[in-house]
């Protein structure tokens, strides 16, 4: 890979930080920048989880000010290491991490001094806008937590299309103009580093060229789209004969708020809607079991570790239990989106989660779980390689394990009393399929539009347009509501203020069935792909534990071969998964015209 590094940043680098001026060998020089990382990204993560859970004009001060420190450890690092990488004759683990140490930026700031502050103010006015974000029902506010529920449950489009817009308007709106001051500065900040643009320094993290990732994507999308396109068919129908064409027409797009999910990112929650006849009656529903059962949100957390335990995971710590935020607080602002935290890079695990006792959210904590298992597993790496093999595969490794929560694993933990035989086989796939099949397009659409927004193919004035062209294209949904001049409803999804890549979602969507198909494997399972339950296998345990431990120390396909076997990244273990399900939404579609 080629980079170049500007002269002007690397003296001001220099002058940041007198240190590297010194003859020293790229050895030396990774140690001190290691040591430096670990602490400065500790004092990060205690800044930036206070300000979540404890939103305040000082909290947020705080973390910018932390914020800012830590990029601009990782900016002047990250200039140092382009200049000892061309020493020739680097040992395997200095030049991984000179290469990690410019790759693993995410938001990157211009040295001119004042710089990094103002990134990392607007970042955290950003995310504190989307943490305090509400819209309306019935012209009473609703927060962010509380609406999203909402949206999986209401069936009025009326006032589907009153929450959905109050949301976007609300919330998207105000970050118009921060978000582009956002993309300009870390746009410079990016090419000092010796990248094109943001976009481009973000495709370069996946141990091959920005180019050939870009390409991946799209190998594994033209993979799995047909299914997609398939499911959109099918659904379509299904939502024009519940509402009638005033509502959904048979034809064209589908309205984005009827999908049972403010993002129409993942369609489980209206199953109802379009299960089949006969078949579609699972005889259970996740969120009824639960209620059913008297779950409250810290029993799912018990339960999801209790399959990571199944597998021969240590227990979490005590801690875990006592600093996790697992619950919205009454009495104060915090942001709401589920994350999984190391807070100081060993064993202070926690989550941050407002969970509501619902399927979405026992499948959500056992996704942010995997999270702390992986960070656990790599705590013994040094500080650059504790991390995922690639981001993707941090996402995955919860939903794997969310996969095998067949109905036989239901029964197992005693949630359902008895599991619904063969004949439903269609309906639990196309249940699966309304979360899984339906998230691929969002999952890739996301940074498309940002790999543009970065590059300037799209400019500030056609952010909002670009964004609804996008959805219109990829995933066939339009807004329910003409949208204002001033627009910004890509601020309405938690990753964009957040500013947290996606692209690493939609590789974790095709990755979790090649994990599962693997697990299923090393579990020996026999019988249908998608009744596996591989819980209680210590094998699995053991494979995925020596995959994780890993962290990013080596190539991912090394990882990914430790594991599954294969050094590629393949949609064909869900195209497996899915096939029956394929095969029958063929002849429902029959006759149908499909397409957008
Ligand atoms: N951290 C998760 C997602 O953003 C949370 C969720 O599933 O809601 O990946
Ligand atoms: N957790 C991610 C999101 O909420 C992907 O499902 O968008
Ligand atoms: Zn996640």
């Amino acid at each position: 890979m080629r980079r170049f590094v500007s002269m002007a940043a690397l003296a001001a680098a220099l002058a940041a930080n007198p240190a590297l001026a010194e003859d020293r060998t790229p050895q030396a020089f990774v140690a001190q920048a290691e040591a430096a990382y670990a602490k400065t990204s500790v004092e990060a993560n205690q800044a930036e989880w206070v300000y979540e859970t404890f939103i305040t004009r000082d909290t947020e001060a705080l973390t910018a000010r932390a914020g800012a420190k830590m990029t601009e450890l990782t900016v002047a690092n990250a200039v140092a290491a382009a200049s000892y990488a061309m020493v020739p004759g680097l040992d395997y683990d200095t030049g991984r991490k000179l290469n990690r140490m410019r790759t693993m930026i995410v938001l990157p700031a211009p040295v001119r001094s004042g710089a990094a502050e103002e990134v990392a103010t607007i970042q955290a006015r950003l995310q504190g806008i989307y943490g305090k974000g509400q819209g309306t029902l019935n012209g009473q506010a609703i927060n962010g937590s509380d609406i999203e529920a909402a949206m999986g449950t209401n069936r009025n489009p009326a006032e589907l299309k009153e929450m959905w817009t109050s949301w976007h308007d609300n919330v998207g709106k105000p970050m118009r103009e921060d978000y582009t001051k956002l993309v300009a500065l870390s746009n410079e900040g990016a090419r000092e580093l010796g990248y094109a643009d943001v976009g481009a320094l973000w495709r370069s993290n996946y141990d091959m060229t920005p180019e050939q990732f870009a390409a991946l994507t799209e190998r594994l999308w033209q993979e799995v789209k047909p299914l997609y396109d398939q499911l959109h068919c099918y659904t379509r129908g299904k939502l024009n004969e519940r509402y009638g064409d005033a509502v959904q027409a048979g034809t064209g797009p589908i309205r984005a708020d009827l999908l049972g999910n403010m993002w129409a990112q993942e369609w489980g929650n209206i199953y109802d809607i379009v299960a089949p006849p006969g078949a579609g009656d699972l005889g259970f529903d996740t969120t009824r079991l639960l209620a059913d059962k008297g779950y409250d949100p810290l029993r799912m957390v018990r339960t999801a570790e209790g399959f990571f335990s199944s597998l021969g995971f240590a227990s979490l710590p005590r801690t875990f239990w006592e600093r996790s935020q697992f619950v919205k607080p009454r009495d104060r602002e915090v942001v709401c989106h589920a994350s999984a935290w190391n807070i100081d890079n060993l064993d202070d695990l926690r989550v941050k989660t407002c969970l509501k006792v619902n399927a979405d959210d026992f499948v959500t904590i056992h996704h942010e779980l995997g999270h702390n298992y992986y960070q656990r597993a790599y705590n013994k790496q040094p500080a650059f390689y504790q991390d995922g093999a690639n981001d993707g595969f941090h996402e995955a490794i919860g939903d794997t394990v969310a996969l095998s929560m067949t109905p036989g694993y239901l029964v197992r933990i005693g949630l359902l009393d008895r599991a619904p035989g063969a004949g439903k086989d269609i309906g639990l796939l196309l249940r699966q399929a309304m979360d899984k099949v339906a998230f691929l397009p969002f999952g890739l659409l996301i940074d498309r539009w940002r790999w543009q927004v970065f590059s300037g193919q799209v400019q500030p004035a056609d952010y909002e347009k670009a964004w609804n062209d996008m959805r219109l294209q990829y995933q066939g949904v339009v807004p329910p509501s003409e949208r204002p001049a001033g627009a910004f409803d890509p601020g309405a999804k938690y990753h964009i203020p957040a500013v947290v890549p996606y692209t690493r979602y939609f590789l974790a969507r095709v990755l979790q069935f090649q994990f599962y198909e693997a697990a299923c494997k090393i579990a020996r399972w026999k019988g249908p792909l998608h009744r596996c339950n591989f819980t209680g296998s210590k094998e699995v345990g053991e494979r995925l534990d020596a995959m994780m431990a890993m962290g990013a120390s080596k190539p991912w396909p090394d990882a990914l071969e430790v594991f599954t076997g294969s050094r590629e990244i393949s949609g064909k273990p869900m195209i497996r998964y899915f096939a029956p399900l394929t095969r029958w939404l063929e002849q429902q579609n029959r006759g149908r015209q499909c397409g957008w």
